[in-house]
């Protein structure tokens, strides 16, 4: 996929000139205006590779905008690789930089050069689209605002009848006692996991629960998501303390200030015991930009969080208890399934013939409920029994790709994936060369990588070095961002030419 090389390319340039701009000195202003342009070309892609199967000059086109990224690419990396600054210090150091000095004069002129010639083949290019009458589609550089549009299935995570939810018991019951017990002043508790592990639909039933209504004066539930505004925060926090309290929500709610939102909650939560969620946190500063409206009156009040990203707790200060939530284990996994499977007539038992298929389908979804839930549904709609199931089974990867049904559980996992560092990215959508169900070998996959130019040097590491710190990231993130994570996201290939 063009579009997704040309994505990955363009974070990498962009970092380039985010985090050398010192060193780039008089070239910086050159390249962030061909970063401009590739963006803008970019945005004429999405509809160029989709009408690109019947037109030879549109997939010609294509190839010629990926091949200018990749070329702009590889003379950065060449520019850095030989003349980044090093992190070496003492006299030596002194006279090899004030050589190295010279060398980068020019090297950076040879860049100005080189820059010139790429962005006249851009402006070509561009020129050439005006042949297709392409659309512009402007993709966000994360789906934040996509993910805006689209009906949340995780709205469902809020509505869940009790009877619908498997394995909850013991965390909720530890959860109810660090909020209601402990110290009397102000504390934070967070709830961590991958996306879809079940946190909200965790800290919904809690917030619901018996012990929690009565140990607390007030209560309010703040959906937060990756693109918070702190006035809505604050106001929605301000409104759900006064709706649970049956108390009269002031006429000018709409258009108070962040101020007199702050005053008007500090005011209200003196003196009271309070419990409120900030649910889907993606970014410390929605934290801090809201947190002096929670005063500390030494009443045992609460904050909960729920959040995707281990180390946010590790930023708030008041933080008391973290809970790392975990996948379901194999027996809770499997009645959540069978529940969703089998509906209906079957009263969520799986037969017989269906049992082998279902629990190799099952192990793909390693534990995660949002996964079993979405697969689960999709096979309950599965008339023919056992070849359609056998379909399912054996390309679940493509039916993720094309099947709506699954689309929700694509894009909620697809927000995980646009977190990611850009290195980590194409690692990340290498693995899809691969065939499903296909044992990598660890080495391979990193020699892979190498060639493939993923791996950047790093001072002091060997190549390969560097690779597995990639490795043990990308999957460490993957428990993050989802252990089915590979066979959640079937992309294409976007190996160099
Ligand atoms: N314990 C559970 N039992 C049954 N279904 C569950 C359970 N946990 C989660 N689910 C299902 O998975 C869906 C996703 O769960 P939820 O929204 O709570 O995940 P999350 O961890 O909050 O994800 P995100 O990080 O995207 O906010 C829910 O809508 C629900 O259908
Ligand atoms: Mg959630």
């Amino acid at each position: 996929m063009a579009m997704i090389a040309v994505q990955v390319v363009l974070e990498k340039l962009a970092s380039f000139v985010a985090e050398e701009t010192r060193f780039l000195g008089g070239v910086r202003g050159g390249i962030v205006e061909l970063l401009d342009d590739l963006y803008s070309m970019k945005s004429f892609l999405q509809d160029a590779e989709e009408r690109s199967e019947s037109d030879q000059g549109l997939r010609a086109w294509v190839k010629q905008v990926r091949d200018v990224a990749y070329d702009a690419e590889d003379i950065l990396e060449e520019f850095m690789l030989r003349f980044a600054p090093s992190h070496e210090s003492g006299f030596i150091h002194h006279l090899r930089n004030s050589y190295r000095s010279i060398r980068k004069l020019s090297a950076r002129h040879r860049l100005a050069v080189q820059l010139q010639s790429i962005k006249a083949r851009v402006k070509a290019i561009s020129e050439r689209r005006n042949a297709f009458s392409l659309n512009r589609i402007d993709m966000p550089s994360t789906s934040s605002a996509t993910v805006e549009k689209w009906h949340d299935p995780r709205l469902a995570a809020l509505y869940l009848d009790e009877a619908d939810v498997v394995g909850i018991e013991n965390p909720k019951h530890l959860l109810v006692s660090w909020l209601v017990e402990g110290e009397e002043k102000l504390s934070s508790i967070s709830v961590v996991g991958m996306g879809g592990l079940g946190k909200t639909t965790l800290v919904k039933k809690v917030y619901d629960s018996h012990p929690i209504r009565r140990s607390f004066d007030t209560h309010s539930w703040v959906t937060v998501s990756k693109s918070f505004a702190s006035t809505e925060l604050l106001r929605v926090a301000l409104q759900g303390f006064l709706v649970t309290a049956n108390e009269p929500v002031p006429d000018n709610l709409q258009s108070m200030t962040d101020f007199q939102l702050i005053d008007a909650l500090r005011n209200y939560l003196w003196r009271r015991r309070y419990v409120i969620v900030l649910d889907d946190v993606w970014n410390v500063n929605a934290w801090e930009t809201i947190k002096y409206a929670f005063p500390d009156c030494n009443c045992g009040s609460r904050i909960i969080f729920t959040t995707r990203l281990s180390n946010l707790a590790e930023s708030i200060e008041n933080t008391s208890h973290v809970y790392e939530l975990q996948a379901l284990l194999e027996n809770e996994a499997w009645t959540l399934f069978c529940m969703k499977a089998f509906r209906g007539e079957h009263k969520a038992v799986c037969p017989p013939e269906l049992e082998e298929m279902s629990r190799n389908i099952l192990k793909k979804c390693e534990g995660l409920p949002l996964a079993i839930v979405a697969i689960g549904g999709l096979l309950s709609k599965k008339k023919n029994g056992g070849l359609e199931w056998k379909k399912v089974h054996d390309c679940l990867a493509t039916e993720l790709k094309s099947n709506d049904d699954l689309g929700s559980l694509r894009r909620i996992l697809q927000l995980s994936y646009d977190n990611l560092p850009y290195y980590l990215k194409q690692c990340y959508l290498y693995l899809s060369v691969f065939p499903e169900d296909y044992l990598i070998k660890r080495m391979k996959l990193i020699r892979l990588w190498i060639v493939e130019r993923f791996v950047e040097e790093k001072q002091g590491f060997t190549m390969e070095e560097v690779a597995e710190e990639h490795l043990v990231l990308a999957f460490s993130q993957s428990s993050k961002l989802g252990g089915p994570m590979f066979f959640l996201f079937p992309f294409e290939s976007t190996s160099k030419k």
